[in-house]
């Protein structure tokens, strides 16, 4: 039980990869508040377990970090980790990408992530070891067709996070990124499902497969527990070797 007496806020619980992380959690011992915008996916996945707490939340909202934070402190009485996973894709060529698509994508995947980093930072100051966890991706790092705005939210969560690293360790706090491969999860499942285009990423990866939630949420538990007490301001990849090669 790497996380028992843990106190944690998964966000995008509802699928993928916070689905798997919010349920690694709790088999841990932590206990978990699990956010997300979908009410009914939250309930699918984790209704029937008694470790997490569901809250049907968008991030973006302009009173979600204090409410999101405050339901976790209030449910629990503390907060030791916070894992920042929910996020969105976008796709279209920088020439012709609209301001609001690139606005939306980065409100989802930097602006309100980092918001709820502010909204906890107060409470893991208290916790004896303090975790923020935010999934990045290897787009924050490369790129590809499309990604102008991603490979930008990505790449912001990188940076901030280095930066919150910097600032928290005398506070006994840590915080790294995950930065995932290709990952069959709700968001790449229309693209995945074609098999054309799920072997064209499984052959990126040396181990010649797709990546699963789990090995994800395998990656933050790393993160979260014990065993990275002395691991800040890292991005981890967690992409089967996919960036080894050009
Ligand atoms: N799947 C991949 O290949 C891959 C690769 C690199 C990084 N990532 C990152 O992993 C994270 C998790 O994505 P996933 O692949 O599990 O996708 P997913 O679509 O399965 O899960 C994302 C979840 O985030 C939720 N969400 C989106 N916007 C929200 C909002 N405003 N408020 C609350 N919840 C919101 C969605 O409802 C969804 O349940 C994302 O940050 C994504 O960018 C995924």
């Amino acid at each position: 039980m790497r996380l028992e007496n843990k106190v944690a806020i998964v966000t995008g619980a509802a699928s993928g990869i916070g689905a798997a992380t919010a349920q690694l959690f709790a088999v841990e011992g932590a206990r978990v508040l699990a956010v997300d915008l979908d009410e009914t996916g939250l309930h699918n996945n984790h209704g029937e377990t008694a470790n997490i707490d569901c809250l049907a939340m968008d991030i973006c909202d302009a009173d979600a970090p204090d409410i999101i934070i405050g339901e976790a402190v209030d449910r629990f009485g503390q907060l030791d980790i916070l894992m920042n996973n929910a996020g969105i894709g976008s796709n279209a060529l920088g020439e012709d990408m609209a301001l609001e698509v690139w606005q939306k994508t980065l409100d989802v995947n930097l602006t309100a992530s980092f918001r709820l980093c502010q909204a906890a930072i107060p409470h893991l100051k208290n916790a004896p070891a303090g975790r923020i966890i935010n999934v990045a991706s290897v787009m924050a790092q490369h790129t590809d067709y499309g990604l102008t705005a991603y490979c930008a939210s990505k790449a912001g969560v990188t940076g901030y996070t280095r930066t919150l690293a910097l600032e928290l360790g005398k506070y006994g706090i840590t915080a790294n990124c995950i930065l995932p491969g290709a990952i069959h999860t709700g968001m790449t499942a229309a693209s995945f499902a074609h098999d054309e285009i799920a072997d064209t990423w499984a052959k990126k990866s040396p181990l010649r497969r797709l990546g699963q939630p789990i090995d994800i949420a395998r990656g933050a538990l790393f993160l979260a527990s014990d065993d990275s007490g002395f691991v800040t301001g890292h991005d981890l990849n967690v992409d089967g070797g996919m960036l080894l090669r050009t």
